[in-house]
């Protein structure tokens, strides 16, 4: 099959049990508080009639917009709306895409599993860049999913399923069962004729990082699967029952926890190394609530099942609390901030956290604008990393994490800081970058991580798809089509770089493979969805009304 050229492959229907969308999303905290499921009544208007102009102009309601997608089996691109079907034009690169995902296809014993992370001929240094990397599949995943291909992702979810059953250990100390690898090599003996794999779980990965977000990313694919392709039976299997009880007794255990967040060591997501992102960064937070409400609309209320409902419940509440109102930041948030007394002491206190305005950074006084907002990168005690990481805001979109009015304004944010946060290539990891001491200090003298490159403020094409699914969900396809336009000017005459360096992302990165798989598959995912915007219902979740904070300081104008 030829890239762009490819039919959008009607689902498979027949031996799967398919569930109705409207069933999938009433799966929610009202479930789970045991009250009996009401299945939705009223049924939504269809895409078709709604007018395009709610997407491009205000917030589209999730609810409506989720359920129009995926009605298994009758999902064909005549449901695309015609304005927006009149309005793509396929990209020529679109092929050659198709082409380099489907070259970095992993197969073991003749079946596909996964994508390697680079397939990058040119570089000596191999590294790990040709395993299958749970977080970097999650791309190619979706993409397949959207073109009606879900075999190689079932068959991904099976076989890290099966390598989360292995014991792990570094050195001698025994790691959770619950851990997901944060990679795995198929080893083919080309003599025995034998497929065999390697995984790593963090015993091998530089620095000896945990992989906690494998975890969720499991989950969250597991529902896209499910939402995909209305297959039941794979997310029922006792199998992804049981995996999935195993990843959250990792993280909803009981300890000494004063906050819901999730506390982490450094390198354990996207950023793999060390870059500050330690304690209670909002990747990890956000992908933590993501999975936790995926878990809910997958898990079993039987015996085993019903007490991790309940627990998940419990954590979600407390969480959304905690980071719509402690992690969130507007002008007038960071004023009060800036306001702030110390040394409280009591119920009372105000700086819950005694933070010292001191500790504020001189740059996020002249980033923030007047209208806008973000999720800060990191709240602990007396520690506010007031950076802006783009996966962990982009995934609060999704998740429903942020609020309505949140989640404007972190596009608002965006679109205010284009130049800063997109400039010649979206998407920065984080912005701003540490430089000279504090670089020192914070990455331990990291030669990969120096200012504008890689972690420490590079630009990632991959995270296009994130940013494009937020752009859908907030009704603002304009953006993404900007961020998109800006992609295609260039990404394939650098050869699909993984990473872009400088203050504007301009320069093709210092250690930067080529033909990285993520890159290719965040461009088509984005691509597509765009095309065709019920896409979306894969990588979203609709506000839970129950989860409202009670305090209400969203976006800054409502102030
Ligand atoms: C880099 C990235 C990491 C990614 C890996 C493979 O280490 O930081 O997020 O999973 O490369 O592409």
């Amino acid at each position: 099959m030829e890239g762009h050229k490819e039919p959008l492959r009607v689902r498979v229907e027949g031996s799967h049990t398919n569930c109705s969308l409207s069933e999938m999303d009433d799966f929610h905290l009202t479930r789970a508080l045991e009250k009996p499921r009401q299945l939705k009544i009223e049924r939504k208007r269809s895409f078709d009639e709604r007018s395009m102009s709610e997407l491009s102009n205000g917030y589209v309601r999730q609810d409506s917009f989720l359920d129009m997608a995926h009605s298994p089996g009758s999902r064909s691109i005549l449901d695309t709306p015609l304005s927006v079907r009149n309005s793509f034009e396929p990209h020529p690169i679109i092929a050659e895409a198709w082409e380099a995902l489907r070259r970095s296809m992993v197969f073991f014993r003749g079946q596909p599993v996964g994508t390697i992370a680079a397939y990058d001929h040119a570089s000596e240094e191999v590294l790990n860049y040709d395993q299958v990397f749970v977080r970097d599949f999650v791309p190619s995943a979706l993409a397949f999913l959207m073109n009606g291909e879900p075999d190689i992702v079932k068959n991904f979810l099976l076989k890290t399923l099966q390598l989360q059953g292995w014991e792990k250990r570094v050195d001698r100390f025994k790691l959770g069962e619950g851990v997901m690898p944060a990679s795995f090599k198929v080893l083919h003996d080309p003599v025995r004729k034998t497929d065999t794999i390697v995984a790593d779980f963090g015993e091998s990965a530089i620095g000896r990082v945990a992989p906690v977000d494998s975890g969720f990313w499991w989950i969250i694919l597991l529902r896209a699967y499910t939402k995909s392709t209305g297959d039941l039976t794979l997310s029922e299997s006792p199998e992804c029952q049981k995996g999935m009880r195993l990843i959250l007794s990792l993280c909803l255990s009981e300890g000494f926890d004063t906050f819901p967040t999730l506390l982490c060591a450094d390198g354990c997501s996207m950023v793999d190394r060390r870059m500050g992102v330690y304690g209670y960064p909002i990747e990890i937070q956000a992908l933590f609530f993501m999975s936790l409400r995926c878990a809910l609309s997958m898990l079993k209320p039987d015996e085993e099942g019903r007490e991790f409902i309940e627990r998940i419940v419990k954590r979600l509440h407390a969480l959304s609390f905690h980071m719509r109102n402690y992690f969130w930041l507007d002008f007038q948030q960071l004023n009060d901030i800036y306001r702030y007394k110390t040394e409280e002491y009591s119920h009372t206190a105000v700086n819950k956290f005694n933070v010292m305005p001191d500790s504020i950074p001189e740059w996020v006084f002249d980033f923030m604008p007047l209208r806008g907002g973000y999720f800060v990168g990191n709240v602990s005690p007396a520690r506010m990393d007031f950076r802006w990481f783009s996966l962990g805001n982009c995934v609060s979109i999704l998740s429903s994490l942020a609020t309505p009015d949140q989640s404007m304004a972190i596009m608002d944010l965006l679109e205010h800081r284009w130049e800063e946060l997109v400039g010649e290539m979206p998407l920065k990891i984080c912005y701003p970058c540490i430089e000279g001491h504090e670089w020192r200090i914070v990455t331990g003298c990291d030669p990969k991580n120096t200012r504008w490159s890689y972690h420490n403020g590079g630009s990632w094409p991959v995270l296009l798809w994130t940013l494009t699914a937020a752009c859908i969900k907030t009704g603002r396809p304009q953006i993404a089509r900007r961020a998109i336009d800006i992609i295609e000017s260039r990404i394939h005459r650098d050869c699909w770089p993984e990473y872009y360096d400088g203050k504007q992302g301009r320069y093709v990165g210092k250690q930067a493979r080529k033909y990285q798989t993520w890159s290719i598959a965040g461009y088509l995912v984005a691509k597509m969805m765009l095309e065709d915007p019920s896409h979306i219902g894969m990588i979203s979740l609709e506000e839970d009304k129950q989860m409202k904070p009670v305090i209400k300081r969203s976006a800054s104008w409502t102030c």
